[in-house]
């Protein structure tokens, strides 16, 4: 509801995105981000709500206050690129996801290309306090950060939650289309009104009052393909990549407990509440996504090519007895996503495979440790990866200890081709496909 010269309208007038998700961001959100989800779920139209703040609100911190009746609302997603951590509530029938960036917000504008909607709710943060003990932030002082990246046609949203009534000028600005920058202007629309439709906000308010300003900005802005794609994975992958993810669900977030090990939990407190208290955290959903429209979008995604950024693979395949090689000329950390969409078990020494890991959590369900920390665990005694001396028949170990049927590792041993094929010419165990990065181009020739 937009309120406008006494006269009240059904809708306030947000913009909408042709080919791509709106780009919304909330600095400094803490817990109010529900409140800026809420206004982009009344929209109704696809999005990606960015907050970046110095100590976020991740919804999985604080389980109770982040669901929705007991059920969990934000189902985790694979972590962004860089920092910060994804969300998804799969019940909308729009494409939508929550990032939550640990921030500072300056620095977090700088990756944006551009923003459609700038939702603030602490205008503080853009202001730098000049050292008067009378010091108070105003509007117009903070408004050429807030809107520097908003598009023309953009929105910004000022939620009146933090309005100082008492101090006018926190909200004070001219009547009519003024200009707050070289090319930007900024124009009152009116005062917005939002009833709370999915989450419940913190604090227990129910509804939120911003005032809604149209920008203009005649400056020019970046390519927001590029920034989506640092967000969402599947962005990164190839068109055929896509195709096999068709008819899977994004697996849930694998620290997170599942719906079996909850309704176990729940049924044990209901035979024994004396010895089992009941799960302190909501029931899980199944998945991220609903399949049919997982599907729809993998699909869209593959008749927009121009909307991926695959990570392009310098690979030679061949076939050694019973094994598909694939030698891949590059830096195994580049091609994480595509790892784990091949479910392959990771066989890498210690520092690498915590750096995959941290970048990757999916990929630790099949990730051996060749490495734990007492010896007499280790799974090859004496381990020595490369050169003349490394431990012998080494990747016919690796084959062995591959926890799926495609093994990814990177050079080892004399890195030869006939060594390769010396360990698999008869070699007829479970891995049906063996990836070997390599860094130095003469590997493997
Ligand atoms: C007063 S609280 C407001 C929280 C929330 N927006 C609300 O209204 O309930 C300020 C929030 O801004 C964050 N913050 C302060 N300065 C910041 C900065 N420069 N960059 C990012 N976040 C900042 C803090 O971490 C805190 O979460």
């Amino acid at each position: 509801m937009l309120w406008k010269n006494n006269q009240v309208f059904c809708n306030v007038p947000l913009p909408k995105a042709d080919d791509r998700p709106l780009i919304v961001s909330h600095p400094g959100a803490h817990g109010n981000y529900l409140a800026s989800w809420n206004v982009m779920v009344d929209h109704g139209e696809p999005f990606v709500l960015v907050c970046d703040d110095l100590g976020p609100a991740y919804p999985d911190g604080w389980w109770a206050q982040h669901s929705n009746n007991g059920m969990e609302y934000f189902a985790r997603l694979q972590n962004p690129q860089g920092v910060g951590q994804a969300y998804r509530n799969p019940d909308l029938t729009f494409q939508n996801l929550l990032v939550h960036r640990g921030l500072e917000a300056n620095k977090g504008m700088e990756d944006f290309p551009l923003i459609d909607i700038m939702y603030v709710d602490f205008i503080d943060i853009f202001l730098t306090h000049n050292g008067e003990p009378d010091w108070k932030p105003t509007f117009m002082a903070a408004a050429p950060k807030m809107v520097e990246k908003v598009r023309d046609g953009g929105v910004l949203i000022i939620d009146r939650k933090n309005v100082h009534e008492d101090y006018d000028q926190w909200l004070q600005f001219p009547e009519g289309e003024f200009e707050v920058s070289p090319g930007i202007t900024l124009e009152h629309v009116g005062k917005g009104e939002w009833l709370i439709l999915d989450v419940e906000l913190n604090g227990g308010k129910n509804e939120i009052e911003a005032e809604v300003f149209r920008v203009s900005n005649s400056n020019s802005l970046g390519n927001p393909d590029d920034f989506l794609v640092t967000l969402m994975k599947e962005r990164r992958l190839a068109p055929e990549d896509l195709e096999e993810l068709k008819g899977t669900l994004p697996e849930r977030w694998p620290e997170h407990p599942t719906h079996e090990e909850y309704c176990e939990r729940l049924f044990n407190h209901y035979d024994h509440p004396n010895l089992f208290e009941r799960p302190n955290y909501p029931e899980p959903l199944e998945s991220s996504w609903k399949s049919e429209q997982y599907d729809e979008w993998l699909q869209w995604l593959i008749d927009h090519p121009d909307k991926l950024r695959s990570v392009e693979r310098n690979e030679r395949i061949m076939q050694m007895g019973n094994t598909k090689v694939r030698l891949v000329h590059g830096d195994i950390l580049e091609h994480l996503d595509w790892l784990s969409l091949k479910n392959a078990s990771l066989c890498v020494r210690r520092n690498l495979r915590v750096v995959c890991l941290e970048e990757n959590i999916f990929l630790t369900k099949n990730a051996v440790n060749l490495q734990p920390f007492f010896n007499w665990k280790r799974p090859v005694a004496n381990l020595i990866w490369s050169g003349p001396d490394a431990t012998p028949n080494l990747t016919r170990e690796l084959l062995r200890l591959s926890k799926s049927n495609v093994l990814a590792t990177i050079s080892h041993g004399l890195a030869t081709l006939d060594e390769l094929e010396a360990a698999l010419i008869d070699y007829d165990g479970h891995v049906e496909e063996l990836i070997i990065f390599h860094l130095d181009e003469v590997d493997y020739r």
